[in-house]
């Protein structure tokens, strides 16, 4: 397929957490119907890909990620009628719908693994992995050192025997066996089920993981004091996971089905491109993450807030060694973060320069190369849970494990604390923000999910509609001119380049079209820089400040200053 051919090629992807979107039943839970309510709300921001966190039947260990019933809907986000609705709704509305499908783990919940735990003749045993353990100085040990993502040994004792089960994530998410073809075709079936419905697509959950070290060797890497060692190269982005993923895309018969892979873990473009190659790959869309922690943030406790700075060098490298390997041959993902992360305005933007910065933030995703995907709530410049307390973030699986061992390690309470407000995943899961009334209009309810501080200070929708020169306001802008036919393929298909790369402080790129250049020039600093200009202005098509500051081919840029230009 040519660069710029596919729909999602004219597409705005949009990350919606159900829990924490609308709810529609007033129970304090986001759900289907909440997002029905909302679809008219996205339609007018521009936005016409909607990725939904899972909604599948689950016990909710780590919030949908482990699911235990692949053909229905999770009751608490409603029906499977519900969802029928939503995606007809969403259809008409020119919207489309990816779910998001967990390929590599079940919760221990699914009748699956509770068979193949019971009966270990039953074929669903060799749909996970199990394993003699090994015996140390007559101690039972488990069969590898390999370090898991949340806890810290991959490995759960089954009880009463000498086996254990391999887990990526949490101890109740089992990793399913993808050498076993019967599994594989299990999960071709669920993918059609959907498409059968009328799913455009789906994001594939951890997809980097489906392939093994399957020679169950330790890693030579050091290992930590409980004597485990995260070791991504056993259970991340291995060969096998390109031919399964065919296997996946040719059940599909043709049909264009959007496939987006998350394959964080230590890829490298090279691999990326094998895998999003437009003739003979597999995904259509990759997302690494390598943009997303240019500052120092993870896995941040103990540092000051001061030594958290966006490292604007490295965010040119990461954007362009992805574009540069990449581009020719793939389509590609544009994202800040998604529900695993921080939230963007507190990542590399500032609560103090609110606006700007979530504008410069905008701006200077948008119209680089590649599908832009937001997640909720960037369109209004929602920041981290500032005032929330711990428990608010140990509703997370994955940040409940940590906090033990970080107070193993001897850090305070209020030093965790401090690191989770700043770092933690659960800051992308807030409450959206609809209006000030009571939990910002989400729910008649307390919600369940953490609220932010600063819904009553007009941070939210309403107000954010009311005032033209709102964030909100600068998205819907930004957005009906990134989708202008023109724009898009200039942006798709014009060779774009770095302008300055030394530039410690500023992130300027220009697409040059045959016949129209554009360039985006943003300021990541809460103070004023300068930067060499030597083009000629045509248009200025966004800005976030007025006027301009240019004397002898200098710009002076106000602290966060964006704008998009035509060049003569
Ligand atoms: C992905 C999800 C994350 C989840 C994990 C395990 O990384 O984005 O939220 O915890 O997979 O399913």
């Amino acid at each position: 397929m040519e660069n710029g051919s596919n729909w999602w090629n004219e597409a705005i992807g949009y990350i919606i957490y159900p829990e924490s979107f609308k709810d529609g039943n007033g129970d304090g839970i986001g759900d289907l119907r909440g997002i029905i309510e909302k679809l008219d709300y996205l339609k007018e921001l521009g936005v016409n890909l909607l990725w939904i966190c899972p909604i599948f039947a689950s016990p909710m260990d780590d919030n949908g990620y482990d699911v235990s019933d692949y053909y229905h809907i999770n009751p608490r986000f409603g029906t499977d009628e519900d969802f029928i609705v939503l995606l007809k709704e969403a259809h008409q509305r020119n919207i489309r719908i990816v779910m998001d499908l967990v390929l590599n783990h079940t919760s221990d919940e699914h009748p699956w693994f509770q068979r193949a735990l019971h009966d270990e003749n039953a074929p669903e045993h060799d749909y996970y992995i199990f394993k003699k353990g090994r015996y140390v100085d007559g101690k039972l040990m488990p069969p590898t050192n390999w370090s898991s993502f949340f806890t810290s040994s991959v490995w759960e004792r089954v009880p009463g025997t000498d086996e254990f089960y391999f887990h990526t994530f949490s101890r109740k998410m089992p990793d399913v066996n993808w050498n076993n073809p019967s599994l594989r075709k299990e999960y071709f079936k669920i993918a059609n089920y959907w498409v059968e419905k009328g799913v455009d697509g789906f994001r594939l959950d951890a997809v980097a993981h489906l392939g093994k070290d399957l020679s169950w060797s330790d890693s030579t890497l050091p290992v930590g004091k409980d004597g485990t060692v995260l070791d991504t190269s056993k259970f991340s982005n291995r060969p096998e996971v390109f031919s399964y993923l065919k296997e996946l895309r040719a059940s599909f018969l043709g049909k264009p089905v959007l496939l987006i892979g998350e394959v964080g873990g230590e890829i490298q473009p090279e691999q990326g491109r094998l895998l999003a190659d437009r003739e003979k790959g597999t995904l259509n869309l990759l997302f690494n993450f390598d943009t997303v922690w240019n500052n120092g943030n993870f896995g941040s406790i103990g540092k000051k807030d001061e030594e958290i700075k966006t490292d604007v060098l490295l965010l040119k490298h990461n954007f362009m060694r992805w574009y540069e390997a990449c581009h020719e041959n793939c389509d590609m993902p544009l994202y800040w973060c998604n529900h695993d992360h921080p939230r963007v305005l507190s990542q590399y933007g500032s609560l103090k320069y609110r606006n700007e910065s979530a504008k410069m933030l905008a701006n200077t995703l948008l119209f680089f190369y590649g599908t832009p995907f937001l997640h909720y709530g960037e369109e209004i410049g929602l920041a981290n849970l500032l005032e929330a307390p711990l428990e608010s973030f140990t509703m997370d699986v994955g940040t409940k494990d940590s906090l033990s061992s970080f107070r193993r390690e001897g850090y305070s309470d209020q030093e965790i604390l401090n690191f989770f407000r700043r770092a933690a995943r659960m800051n992308g899961r807030s409450i959206m923000q609809w209006n000030h009334d009571e939990n910002a209009g989400f729910s008649k309810t307390l919600p369940r999910m953490p609220l932010g501080f600063d819904y009553k200070e007009g941070f939210d929708v309403q107000d954010e509609m009311e005032d033209p020169y709102s964030i909100l306001n600068f998205y819907q802008y930004a957005i009906n001119l990134r989708r202008d036919p023109f724009i898009n393929d200039l942006v798709l298909r014009a060779p774009l380049e770095i302008v300055d790369w030394n530039h410690p402080d500023v992130l300027s790129y220009l697409h040059r079209g045959n016949d129209t250049r554009l360039m985006v020039i943003s300021n990541f600093r809460p103070y004023e820089v300068y930067f060499t200009f030597d083009y000629q202005i045509a248009d200025i098509l966004l800005q976030n400040y007025d006027g301009v500051i240019l004397k002898d081919h200098v710009f002076t840029l106000r602290p966060f200053e964006t704008l998009l230009l035509r060049l003569r």
